[in-house]
């Protein structure tokens, strides 16, 4: 892909414009060195393996009732949206199906994968509520210079996406969020805590392996509570407690798994992890329970 350019994709049905950002910001991201860029790849994703084990993030997240009403209070019939690290649109995919309103959502998605961009917009093409808008295909750490739209958006969420977003970023990324957003704009974060299986299984893995895939902080919604405080910035949290259940016989499930988790496809996961997934084995259901743990937050901006 060419710098500085407007790209124009043919998906399925319709055109999108995907903004690519300068030849110096995407050299940034390599410099970041965020495995996710990598990772995102149709090549790594086995995307009907992982959702038979973590649908259930979603389905937790599309039945909480906070939400659902987050979306009905906007008196518009067209609200502004920007997903955050959109991946292929598996929150939105559910949600659409669990909003009753005739309510319309005019997303700009933003990502650093372009095959994720363009199966994100192709399954809005097929839901009722959602249309994409402008598609960015950047890191979320380049953001200021991406996005320039001010009190534009009534909703921005990143949804399981700031993972491996460089740490020494966050702080400028939540204040242009807060500057992007309309006055009593929402924004919307769902990311595991500290100690959920997510982040135990990735500190193993950089502890662990030889040479991890660059990233050097799993990042928890810890991180983020303690970036908001520091600009004192007034949030609610919605806990989610589930399980990610695998059966002991389904090796190739757990592979899947596994290499998602650390974002990494070329190690053996088996091998790596042979002593720590015992103590997630539990012999009563023949099943290893990955217990997950993941906060909403929710901020309104003042
Ligand atoms: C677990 S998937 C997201 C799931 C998605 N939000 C959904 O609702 O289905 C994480 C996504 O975040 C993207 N991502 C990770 N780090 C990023 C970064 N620093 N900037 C932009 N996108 C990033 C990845 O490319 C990937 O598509």
């Amino acid at each position: 892909m060419k710098p500085n350019t407007k790209y124009t994709y043919l998906l399925e049905s319709h055109s999108t414009t995907i903004y690519t950002t300068s030849e110096t910001t995407m050299k940034q991201n390599n410099d970041n060195l965020n495995p996710s860029k990598d990772y995102y790849q149709k090549s790594n994703l086995n995307l009907d393996s992982w959702f038979k084990v973590t649908l259930i993030d979603y389905q937790e997240l599309v039945k909480n009732h906070q939400l659902l009403k987050i979306i009905d209070s906007f008196a518009d019939d067209t609200i502004t949206l920007l997903d955050i690290g959109c991946g292929t649109g598996a929150f939105p995919n559910l949600l659409d199906k669990r909003i009753d309103s005739q309510i319309k959502l005019s997303c700009d998605l933003l990502d650093v994968s372009e095959y994720c961009l363009n199966q994100c917009s192709s399954v809005f093409n097929q839901l009722k509520h959602f249309q994409t808008n402008e598609v960015f295909a950047s890191s979320v750490e380049n953001i200021q210079t991406t996005i320039t739209k001010n009190n534009y958006y009534d909703i921005i969420w990143a949804i399981h996406s700031f993972y491996t977003v460089d740490i020494k970023k966050i702080k400028e990324i939540l204040q242009h969020i807060g500057k992007m957003l309309k006055p009593n704009g929402i924004f919307l974060m769902y990311q595991a805590s500290s100690d959920s299986c997510y982040s135990q299984l990735y500190d193993f893995y950089l502890k662990n392996y030889d040479s991890p895939n660059k990233s050097t902080k799993f990042i928890v919604v810890e991180d983020i509570q303690e970036t908001l405080e520091l600009l004192g910035l007034q949030y609610d949290l919605i806990d989610f407690d589930y399980n990610h259940e695998i059966d002991y016989e389904d090796k190739d499930l757990l592979e899947v798994y596994l290499k998602k988790c650390i974002l990494n496809s070329s190690v053996d996961v088996l091998d790596l992890f042979k002593e720590k997934i015992l103590q997630y084995f539990k012999p009563e259901n023949n099943q290893f329970l990955f217990k997950q743990k993941t906060k909403l937050i929710i901020l309104k901006n003042q």
